[in-house]
Parts: structure tokens; C-alpha cells; sequence
């Protein structure tokens, strides 16, 4: 069993497969070109495999890929295909910002992926472009319908931002209602890369757009994860995901891997420790050793909530597309 350094569980994994993305989501990425990790420094698919078999052994038992967009790591299906068949019941899922879906899903479902979440942001096109950077809006409600149709189970992601989508929080609670899928409102993470002007919603204020149109009761967190469930006047459930709270870091259970190799304790922090060199000369001992050392470095719960009333100068300069948020 992975235990950190306050006594908390660690049985999730999240692997952002890569740090490239065909999208330009204001709340994650600069509006001018960057230059990527170079390809050459990017773990293979059977180096991270090394390590996703060293934390399976140690206790893990639910892993998500991350990225960037992961569906543009060509051959994703192989590389869900290892570990599923290392561990056939693990809950083994997928982030992504859907385009790819179409026509990926099929194969993701076939070697092995359980579940989906999908970012859907609007349900206009104009908006889902303003935000995104692109025309997307067409190509991921498809993959949405796609990912529902093979089999996979979904759940959507929407920034509420102010003065931008912040009047579609019914509609897209109504859509995902009639589908039959889980909505997670979740507060926008105020980091360097995202562009400044952005205006995030409090939970409050998300909960209190719900209430215009439904009765909604309390239901809790489901275990570790970091969204707070309700449940609507018909049985629906939605959820909130409120990082300036930062309540569900009291029981967080993950840490991330980047596709460079490195392992990192807390979305917030800059700390990091690197597998890569362990992994490269095949040494599972070394990087059970790294794995060990994060886990004990694990912070006790991240600063957002400091950063609303401005007195924290502590996120990561590390952006959210190198871990997947
Ligand atoms: P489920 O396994 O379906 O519960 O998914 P998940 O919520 O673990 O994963 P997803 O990738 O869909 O993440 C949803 C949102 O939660 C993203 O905005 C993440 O950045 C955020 N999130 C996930 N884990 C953490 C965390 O440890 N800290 C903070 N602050 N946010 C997190
Ligand atoms: N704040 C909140 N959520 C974010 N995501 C990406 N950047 C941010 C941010 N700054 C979300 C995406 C995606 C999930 C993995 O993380 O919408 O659904
Ligand atoms: Fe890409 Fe996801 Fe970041 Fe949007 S939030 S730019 S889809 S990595």
C-alpha cells in the first residue's frame, strides 16, 4: 500500500501521456506559440508501462490518462491495452478534450478503457471557439455521442467563466440530464499560463445559477475524489469540483506522472521528482525509491483558496497541460 507522509492512501494515478494539445483553452494555455518538450525527451509507452507495473504492485488501483490532449499520442490503444491486460479490474479512464473521439473511441473501448471524462465548455459554437482557440464545438459533441454509443461510461468537465459561458450552466446541465451523464461545474484554477483576463466562478455562485431552474440537496464527496455531489428535484446527479475550498485534499489518494518521467505530489506546487533515469536503465528498484521519497514530500493540501484573497504567490510555474489539470 502507497501511504504519504499525513497517513493518506495514494491509489490513484494520473499519467498525462503527453503535453500537446490541438486546443488552446484560455484557462490553460498561452494565446502565442511555445515551444514543446522535445518528442526524444517524452517516456515511451513501455517505459511508462515499467513504471504504471511498479505502482499497480504497490497499491494503485485506479490510473487516468492525462494531457494535453492524450488521444494525440498516437497509439494510445496500445498502451491502454498493457495495463488493462496487466490488471484487468482496474478503473482505468481517460481525460480528454473529445475531438479525437470520433474516431478513436471504438478502439480505446476495445483495448480496455472504462470510462471518459470530456471537457465540454459551451454548447455554442462561438463560445466553445472563443474559449478553446478553435471551431471545435461540432467534432466533440460527436466524440460525446460516440463515446455513449461503443460503451464507454462519461462524464463532462465545464469552466464556468464569468461573462463567457456562465449563462450555460443550466443548458449544459440539461443536456447532460437527457443523456443520462454526470456534469462536474468545477472552479476555475488560477495559474500563469491561462490568460489573465479570465474571471473564474465560486462554487457558490455556480450552485446558486443551478437553483434558477432546480431544487438541489446535498449529497457529500464520493470518496476521495474532489467533487462534491448534489442531486436535482428528478434524481440527477451533478457535481462541484472546488479547489479554492480545498476540503478533499484532507483525503486526496493521487499523483501525477508526466510523459517526461516526472512524478509530482500536488497540482499547486512546483515540486517534482523525476522517474526517467530510473526507468531508462530499467532499475524498478530506483524508481520505487523516487516513488517512496514524492509520497513522503506530499503537501498537506494546495493554496488556492489563498490565491482568491491574493496572498499566495505559490502555483506552479508548471502549466496545467503537463499534468492534465
Ligand atoms: P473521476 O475519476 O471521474 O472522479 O475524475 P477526476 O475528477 O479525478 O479527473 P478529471 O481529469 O476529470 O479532473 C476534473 C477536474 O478536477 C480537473 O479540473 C482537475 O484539474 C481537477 N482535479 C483533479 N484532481 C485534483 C487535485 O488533486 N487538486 C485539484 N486542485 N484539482 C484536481
Ligand atoms: N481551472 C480549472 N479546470 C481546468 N482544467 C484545465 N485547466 C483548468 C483550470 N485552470 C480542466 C479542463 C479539463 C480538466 C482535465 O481540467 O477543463 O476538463
Ligand atoms: Fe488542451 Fe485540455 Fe488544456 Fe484545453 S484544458 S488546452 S483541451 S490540455
Amino acid at each position: 500500500m502507497l501511504i504519504d507522509g499525513y497517513g493518506r492512501t495514494v491509489n490513484y494515478l494520473r499519467i498525462s501521456v503527453t503535453e500537446r494539445c490541438n486546443f488552446r483553452c484560455q484557462y490553460c494555455m498561452p494565446e502565442k506559440p511555445f515551444s514543446w518538450v522535445p518528442k526524444e525527451n517524452l517516456l515511451s509507452f513501455e517505459e511508462l508501462f515499467l513504471f504504471v507495473k511498479v505502482a499497480i504492485d504497490e497499491g494503485v488501483t485506479k490510473i487516468r490518462l492525462t494531457g494535453g490532449e492524450p488521444l494525440l499520442r498516437e497509439d494510445l490503444d496500445t498502451f491502454i491495452k498493457m495495463i488493462s491486460d496487466y490488471k484487468p479490474d482496474i478503473d482505468l479512464a481517460l481525460t480528454t478534450n473529445g475531438y479525437l473521439l470520433p474516431e478513436t473511441a471504438q478502439r480505446l473501448k476495445d483495448a480496455g478503457l472504462k470510462r471518459v471524462n470530456i471537457s465540454l465548455d459551451s454548447l455554442k459554437a462561438e463560445t466553445a471557439a472563443k474559449i478553446a482557440g478553435r471551431d471545435v464545438l461540432d467534432r466533440v459533441l460527436k466524440g460525446i455521442e460516440k463515446a455513449l454509443e461503443v460503451g464507454l461510461k462519461v462524464k463532462i468537465n465545464m469552466v464556468p467563466l464569468k461573462g463567457i459561458n456562465d449563462d450555460e450552466i443550466l443548458d449544459i446541465l440539461e443536456y447532460c440530464k437527457v443523456r443520462n451523464i454526470k456534469v462536474r461545474f468545477i472552479e476555475y484554477m488560477e495559474n500563469r499560463h491561462a490568460s489573465q483576463a479570465l474571471r473564474g466562478m465560486h462554487g457558490k455562485e455556480i450552485l446558486a445559477k443551478v437553483k434558477q431552474g432546480h431544487t438541489i440537496k446535498a449529497l457529500g464527496r464520493e470518496g476521495a475524489s474532489p467533487s462534491f455531489n448534489y442531486l436535482l428535484e428528478d434524481g440527477t446527479e451533478f457535481g462541484l469540483i472546488d479547489p479554492h475550498k480545498h476540503d478533499f485534499c484532507e483525503n486526496c489518494n493521487r499523483i501525477r506522472l508526466t510523459a517526461e518521467g516526472n512524478l509530482i505530489p500536488c497540482l499547486y506546487f512546483d515540486e517534482a521528482m523525476s522517474i526517467a533515469e530510473a526507468i531508462k536503465e530499467g532499475d524498478i528498484e530506483k524508481a520505487a525509491g523516487v516513488l517512496a521519497q514524492v509520497l513522503k514530500d506530499k503537501p498537506k493540501e494546495n493554496r488556492w483558496n489563498e490565491e482568491e484573497s491574493g496572498k499566495a504567490q505559490e502555483t506552479s510555474a508548471r502549466a496545467f497541460y503537463e499534468t492534465g489539470g
